[in-house]
């Protein structure tokens, strides 16, 4: 796959990403937007305590502010060094987030305290970012760190105007197709309105009753 994180992201890149990343936050609360949108949506959906599962977590931004929150964090991210940039913040936190380095498509929380996670958060163009080919299996193996209660929320630009320089665009039709593949269902966002989608596990359909056969 062409346009994925490692194809774009250069050392030089990887060292600037929390400096564009402030100064895109700066325009974000110039506007009057929060600059922690991902954080106060999935306190939408979940209490402090719960576990967030952040996918593709890169330098921390988030994780660490759901760790300020209170929130039980397992980082994600399969470029250590992202990665180094996360651990290096360390703040003064309750419970400090947990960093695991691996593909989104081999995660795996049965290594955590933590063996199904609350709320699967990949924000921030980590979905395009795993490209279309790889998607499929990230998509299951984020699914199997859900309960039945667990919500996926997700994030991503749905056009070149608002990927990283390089990446290819994901057709939203192509995602839900990928989503639901992966044994998840659309879950109506309720009052949080149209901008936020969130997935749930579909639920099993129940068993066929065992037939009964008399003699
Ligand atoms: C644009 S950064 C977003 C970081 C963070 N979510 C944020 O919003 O600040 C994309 C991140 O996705 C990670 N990523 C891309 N593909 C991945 C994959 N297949 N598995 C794990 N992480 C991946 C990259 O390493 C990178 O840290």
């Amino acid at each position: 796959m062409s346009g994925g994180w490692r194809e774009i992201a250069d050392d030089e890149n990887v060292a600037g990403y929390d400096q564009r990343m402030a100064g895109n936050l700066e325009d974000v609360a110039a506007a009057g937007l929060s600059v922690h949108a991902e954080a106060d949506l999935v306190d939408e959906f979940a209490a402090p305590g719960a576990t967030v599962l952040d996918g593709g977590c890169g330098t921390g931004r988030i994780a660490w502010r759901l760790a300020e929150l209170g929130y039980r964090v397992i980082g994600a991210d399969n470029d250590p060094r992202m990665l180094a940039h996360a651990r290096a913040a360390d703040r003064e936190v309750a419970i400090k987030p947990v960093w695991l380095e691996t593909d989104l498509a081999h995660v795996d929380l049965a290594s955590v305290p933590d063996d199904t996670a609350d709320v699967v958060l990949v924000a921030g163009n980590v979905m395009p970012l795993v490209g279309a080919d790889e998607l499929p299996a990230s998509l299951t193996q984020l699914a199997k760190q859900m309960s039945q209660d667990s919500v996926l929320i997700s994030g991503f630009g749905l056009d070149s105007d608002h990927l990283p320089s390089g990446c290819e665009v994901l057709a939203l039709t192509n995602f839900d197709r990928m989503v639901t593949g992966a044994g998840l269902e659309l879950r109506p966002a309720g009052a949080l309105g149209r901008a936020a989608l969130c997935w749930r596990l579909r639920r099993q359909r129940a068993p066929p009753s065992p037939a009964i056969h008399t003699a």
